[in-house]
């Protein structure tokens, strides 16, 4: 390693952590996330480091260096391994075998492994050591609760660091609903004091919470879309967690996720059988034929003329997915076909399984993780479901926008930040509304997704309408860039009001 860089710090750098990116690992949205945004940042002129684990069976980057990390006496030595990722932002992936070698990147079947703690305080003591070694970044922007501890340990074993005391933090929540939790006999195993187990720290309902200690400590907290860092705020949404909120709420901002538009653009979408764009729609069609015959439905004119709904989506209660099964006898009897994709929850799975065989013509189901199905599902479906029962941000209703897919979503979080409905009045004042790009419905109730869906049905129907819904989506601007430049903003008033406290 080499020495110790000591201040100042480097102008408009920023260390970037979290726990999964592409193109390394992926389980959900942040690795889509934490994949462009380094690139985004770098873009806009900052320095950005992402730090993740390397996991099994990750084999980019090259060995740079090494050094020993203890976290509660236990001690290991981590490699440091680089890699691009685009437009002069890098990834360092941090290799610990006995913490990262693993066959889940989190625990096996969506349980937690035991030593989650441990794992993710050895990636973050991991990131902040780099940075002592390679030069301090002027901010720290840490994301969900596996990189929570990071603005914890600036505020207690690095306050009076040498090289990184004073360094400001940015903690980013992309879902409340995972809040780190473990017992309080954790602490002295992550360095922490007993002070830290109040109701004001990281203690929760008699457990601690990492999450809790990021909300806790950053110096400015950030949610994925502007509907989520509202909603958050109240019991509904909360997760237990609206008070905490509602304390923070002077330094909590929503900034919408972007997405990457070279990944995923139709008109040059390797997974697609041909390119389509919104100036000319006719290689959706074969899209459309190509995900039926994937998953053996029949491939004739009548079932071409059908409409396709898809869903790609983790199978989760997040997901709307008992509002599925609350439909289960109601779904297959619409005029329309489905091809669903997904893991999780072993109920829900079971659930569309035996919809696809007891419906083979027309439901069509796959149980796994396939990135180049779930392109060619967004490329082939004609709308996409989304009936989340909160969604902080979604991801794939901004990917079926950019391929004329058209989103049928509840209006909870970004969803609704991010599709406008078809049937919304327009306002009676003001500049005029933008035109709808999808399906959006608020009650959570089955009979409101299913009338949400009767909706699209119909309007499919009306092929301009149709058309101009589509058109009018694939228009939208979804880039990362606005959103970089608003994290640029948050960081320089996180650094600012560092500065001003001394
Ligand atoms: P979340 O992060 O809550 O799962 P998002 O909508 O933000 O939801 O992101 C999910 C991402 O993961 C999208 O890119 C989606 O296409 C992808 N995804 C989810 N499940 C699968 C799957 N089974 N196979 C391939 N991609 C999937
Ligand atoms: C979480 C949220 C999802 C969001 C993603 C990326 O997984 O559930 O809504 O899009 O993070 O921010």
């Amino acid at each position: 390693m080499p020495k110790p860089r000591g201040r100042p710090v480097r102008r408009r750098s920023v260390l970037i952590i979290g726990s999964e990116a592409l193109p390394f690992v992926k389980t959900g949205g942040l690795a889509d996330v934490l994949g462009s945004l380094p690139a985004a940042l770098a873009r806009v002129g900052w320095d950005a480091t992402l730090v993740l684990p390397k996991y099994q069976g990750v084999t980019a980057g090259a060995r740079i260096d090494a050094c020993p990390i203890t976290v509660g006496g236990w001690t290991r030595t981590v490699a440091f391994f680089d890699a691009p990722l685009g437009d002069g932002a890098r990834a360092i992936l941090v290799d610990c075998p006995d913490l990262f070698e693993r066959d889940a990147t989190y625990g096996p079947g969506g349980a937690d492994y035991p030593d989650n703690p441990r794992r993710f305080a050895v990636l973050v003591r991991a990131a902040l050591e780099y940075a002592v070694h390679h030069g301090a970044p002027a901010i720290v922007h840490a994301h969900d609760w596996q990189a929570a501890l990071a603005p914890v340990y600036l505020r207690s074993m690095y306050a009076s660091h040498p090289v990184l005391a004073g360094t400001p933090s940015v903690f980013t929540i992309h879902n409340l609903a995972y809040q780190g939790l473990c017992e309080a006999d954790w602490l002295p195993r992550l360095d922490l004091g007993w002070d830290q187990f109040t109701m004001d720290r990281m203690e929760y309902w008699g457990r601690v919470s990492l999450l809790k200690g990021g909300i806790n400590d950053a110096d400015i907290v950030t949610t994925v879309s502007r509907r989520y860092a509202e909603e958050i705020q109240t019991p509904e949404f909360g997760c237990g967690f609206d008070g905490i909120l509602r304390r923070r709420r002077m330094d909590l901002e929503g900034v919408p996720n972007g997405i990457d538009v070279e990944a995923w653009d139709p008109s040059r979408d390797p997974f697609l059988p041909e390119p389509f764009s919104a100036t000319n729609l006719a290689g959706k069609a074969a899209a459309k034929a190509a995900v039926m015959s994937r998953y053996g439905l029949p491939v004739n004119a009548a079932a071409l003329a059908r409409p396709l709904v898809g869903m790609v989506s983790r199978m989760v209660d997040q997901k709307g997915l008992d509002l599925i099964a609350a439909l289960a006898d109601r779904l297959p009897r619409l005029d329309a076909s489905f091809v669903v994709l997904g893991e999780g929850e072993d109920r829900y799975q079971r659930l569309w399984m035996t919809l696809a065989a007891a419906h083979a013509d027309r439901i069509g189901a796959r149980i796994g993780f396939d990135e180049s199905l779930a392109h060619l599902i967004e490329g082939g479906a004609d709308m996409f479901l989304m009936p989340s029962r909160f969604e902080p941000s979604g991801l794939n209703q901004m990917y079926s926008q950019r391929y004329g897919t058209v989103p049928v979503v509840r209006a909870v979080g970004g969803l609704a930040d991010t599709v406008r409905d078809a049937d919304a009045p327009a306002p009676a004042t003001g500049p005029r509304r933008r035109p709808a790009t999808g399906i959006v419905f608020e009650a959570y109730t089955p009979d409101a997704l299913l009338d949400a869906l009767t909706r699209a049905l119909d309007l499919f129907r009306r092929r301009r309408a149709w058309r101009a819904l589509q058109r009018a989506g694939m228009r939208e601007d979804f880039s990362w860039h606005r959103s970089a430049r608003e994290y640029v903003k948050i960081y320089d008033r996180a650094i600012k009001k560092r500065l001003a406290s001394g």
